[in-house]
């Protein structure tokens, strides 16, 4: 099938203009004035941007946490995620207990083999270190893996210990596979939540008091300083405050192959929001949690100034009437995380470019480009190239949007209801077929395709400096 995107003002990393955009089959053929294709399925995208399809890198599809389930699978999740803009993802494997790697991915494959509709990959997650899982670490590539994560969080359940933490990225290096960490102090954690809980501390805002962001400064600056001494590349997830922040802007003036992202929740909610009237708090509980609003000036100037190199989403959702509601009496019960896969693209675009922060092309490296160059799809995914899969949304700068109180995700909240945008995501493409147009999803179960992925290396650690156009 031939698709012809016309009259379109064309957004990469690397510039902006306005140019046609010819697709062959999955993927893009072409990019040039006045292209013609005798047979070609015609879009008109005069007035609009076509910009590559998100990527999201940090999601919890269907994951067993906080003794339930994320209530999005990878159905109800992709879909969301297609609105959005988002086409592809990268989900987390959580290897449970005893499970060897390879039996972790399988159960993750049959969670998402025959529901998605746009492309996945996964990263593993470690919580078990044996011997012989040490060694599995270099059989990731094989699977299409290339990067593991590890929870410094989380006493009891994920969380690992800084033993685990260092040989596995000694491990990660050797195979040209990313480390990626949650950084918060789960040991010193613990001891807040558990004095808090005895003395009757119980509401949802303590959920923030016990988690301090000293903790998550000091396991950043644990992880990073382990990484720098292995010589192995380091990934920050979800980073939220000053005190972690400062510890990757060191790192990366040194020079180590340090990269973190921050999520899209962390720039818009502050610990405030978790004292809200009644158990509403527990919609905003998610961790490492919300910080000050002066953290959140530093998020947005780290953005700009690429001592972040990625927004994703962390989307984990829970119902609040069902789920949120198991920590009613006891702020530590509450399952952990919140959704916005849908609105990760639409309010970082409002309160990012459209509120002066960024312009549109940093936009586009924040959401896609990185995102693609540090998870080991340079090439394929993130831009708009000849050769590139055809992973394209088109947005209406013009439209108008409140976002409300529902969208695709199956979950009862949302955090950005009444947020009103400007620009959405109107016609979006994933290898070559519409699969949102307007209000109508066209995607079908077992479309997306399972995302085998680079080995991390030459393309990640250049994402420092690099942005040309196209790449
Ligand atoms: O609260 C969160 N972030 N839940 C998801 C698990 C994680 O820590 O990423
Ligand atoms: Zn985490
Ligand atoms: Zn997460």
């Amino acid at each position: 099938m031939t698709t012809l995107i016309k009259n379109g003002t064309v957004v990469t990393s690397g510039g902006t203009y306005s140019a046609d955009v010819l697709i062959e089959g999955e993927k893009i053929a072409a990019i040039g004035q006045s292209l013609e294709a005798g047979d070609a399925e015609i879009i008109d995208a005069r007035g609009k941007h076509v910009l590559p399809g998100g990527i999201d890198v940090h999601t919890h599809l269907d994951m067993p946490f906080g003794g339930t389930m994320s209530s999005d699978d990878f159905a109800s999740g992709q879909v969301a995620a297609a609105f959005g803009g988002t086409t592809t993802h990268l989900d987390f494997v959580i290897q449970p207990r005893g499970a060897s790697l390879a039996q972790a991915l399988d159960l993750w494959h049959g969670k998402a083999r025959d529901k998605a509709a746009i492309d996945y990959g996964f990263h593993v997650a470690i919580t078990d270190l044996t011997e012989s899982i040490l060694d599995e670490i270099a059989t990731l590539p094989e699977h299409g893996v290339s990067s593991i994560k590890l929870f410094l969080a989380y006493k009891g359940t994920l969380q690992v210990d800084d033993t685990t933490l260092f040989r596995a990225l000694g491990r990660a290096r050797d195979a040209g596979v990313m480390t990626m960490v949650h950084a918060e102090n789960g040991d010193a954690i613990e001891v807040l939540v558990r004095e808090a809980v005895a003395a009757g501390n119980l509401a949802p805002i303590h959920h923030a008091l016990t988690r301090p962001p000293q903790l998550e400064g000091e396991a950043t600056g644990r992880a990073i300083a382990m990484a720098e001494v292995q010589d192995a590349p380091l990934y920050i997830v979800h980073l939220t405050c000053e005190d972690a922040l400062v510890r990757v802007q060191e790192a990366r003036q040194r020079g180590a192959p340090v990269w973190a992202e921050t999520c899209t929740q962390y720039l818009f909610f502050t610990k405030d929001d978790l004292d809200r009237e009644g158990f509403e708090g527990a919609k905003y509980v998610c961790s490492p949690p919300f910080r000050e609003g002066k953290d959140q000036e530093l998020l947005w100037a780290a953005l700009r100034d690429d001592d972040l190199s990625v927004v994703s989403t962390d989307h984990c959702p829970f119902y609040y009437s069902s789920q949120k509601t198991l920590g009613r009496d006891d702020f530590s019960q509450i399952p952990n995380g919140i959704p916005g896969i849908e609105d990760r693209m639409m309010v970082l675009h409002e309160a990012g470019v459209n509120g002066g922060r960024f312009d549109l092309e940093r936009f586009v490296a924040l959401t896609a480009t990185n995102p693609a160059k540090l998870f080991g799809l340079a090439g394929r995914k993130g831009s708009i190239a000849p050769g590139f899969d055809a992973d394209l949304a088109i947005w209406d700068m013009n439209v108008e949007r409140t976002i409300g109180l529902t969208n695709h995700s199956a979950v009862d909240y949302n955090l950005y209801e009444g947020m009103t945008v400007h620009g959405v995501p109107e016609t979006v493409l994933v290898r070559g077929r519409v699969i949102v147009d307007g209000d109508r999803f066209l995607g079908r179960s077992g479309y997306g395709q399972y995302l085998r992925r680079e080995r991390v290396g030459g393309a990640a650690r250049q994402v420092l400096t690099v942005g040309s156009p196209g790449s």
